[in-house]
């Protein structure tokens, strides 16, 4: 799979394999050890998901090389801070059987217990992400769900500018200004849920018709484009039918007529999230 180059010069493939909502122990070891078998390297995990032992379990019985995947973990909500950080990435890589990540996230930028200083929580949370990072334990280092406001606090205040911010992104939520914004920083964006408007937006006549012209699904056309908006999509299913199929998308491109009725599609279901509520 073709790969985007990071800020510090790591390669990271353009399609990532996601497992949350993945907690049925056998659908979860099984649904790791079919993506990589049908061509997934990249595997975006969290804490919060509760299942790093199961996808470690999956990855272990995939049988591949560890320096042919590409492992995301994000921090806990729970953990923020600079004293909790380096236990908290212990324990992931312990569940995930792994001795690095390629890639380590702050969850989410404003969480419980902080007095409402997110700015100081995040700058202080950030260091020791820059220690691991130093150290080699942590290949790359980003966020998650973070807006203009929140990188600007570790961009003018930190050593390391942000890899990656992962994101929502899919036609209803397309975040134009934020995007500008990663891009003159040089930070790649993640899209999770990708496929989010499946059920509405297939529903689209348009829609229809793309579906003919360009002999694809629907899900391979809301990861196709993510992909064009060079943006990397994190999609997640447990049946490997659908892992091949939303793998299937490298070999069509989408017009630019049709790209924007994707930016300029609106519906109002798909709202951004709200990233200013502390989240526990
Ligand atoms: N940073 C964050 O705050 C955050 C938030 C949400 C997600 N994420 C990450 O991003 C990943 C992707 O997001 P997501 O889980 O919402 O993924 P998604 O791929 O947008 O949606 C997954 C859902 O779509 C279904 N699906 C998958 N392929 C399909 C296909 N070809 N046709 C029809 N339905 C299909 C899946 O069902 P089946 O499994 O039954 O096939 C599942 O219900 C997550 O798994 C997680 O790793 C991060």
């Amino acid at each position: 799979m073709d790969t985007v180059e990071l800020a510090n010069q790591k390669q990271m493939p353009i399609l990532g394999y996601g497992t949350w909502r993945n907690d049925n122990p056998k659908e979860c070891i099984e649904g790791v050890k079919d993506a990589i078998s049908v061509g997934f390297t990249h595997i975006d995990c969290a804490s919060a998901y509760e299942n790093e032992e199961l996808v470690g379990q999956g990855i272990k019985e995939s049988g591949i090389d560890r320096t042919d995947l590409f492992i995301t973990s994000k921090l806990r909500n729970s953990a923020h801070g600079y004293t909790q950080v380096r236990k908290e990435v212990e324990e992931t890589l312990e569940k995930l059987g792994t001795d690095y990540l390629d890639l380590y996230l702050i969850h989410w930028p404003v969480v419980k217990g902080k007095d409402g200083d997110w700015q100081t929580d995040n700058r202080e949370t950030w260091r020791a992400f820059e220690e691991l990072y130093e150290e080699g334990i942590l290949k790359s280092i980003g966020v998650s769900n973070f807006s203009i406001k929140h990188l600007k606090n570790l961009i003018n205040h930190c050593k390391i500018t942000p890899m990656v911010n992962q994101i929502k992104v899919h036609p209803g939520i397309v975040q134009n200004e934020l995007h500008e914004f990663c891009v003159e920083n040089n930070i790649v964006i993640q899209a999770y849920s990708p496929l989010a408007p499946i059920k509405d937006i297939s529903k689209e006549p348009r829609v229809k018709e793309m579906m003919e012209k360009y002999g694809k699904t629907v899900a391979q056309l809301l990861l196709r484009f993510d992909l064009q908006k060079d943006v990397v999509p994190l999609t997640k299913t447990v049946h490997r039918s659908r892992m091949e199929e939303n793998i299937a998308i490298f070999d069509f491109e989408i017009d630019a007529d049709d790209m924007d009725f994707f930016n300029q599609w609106s519906h109002a279901d798909y709202q951004i999230p709200d990233n200013e509520r502390e989240r526990g």
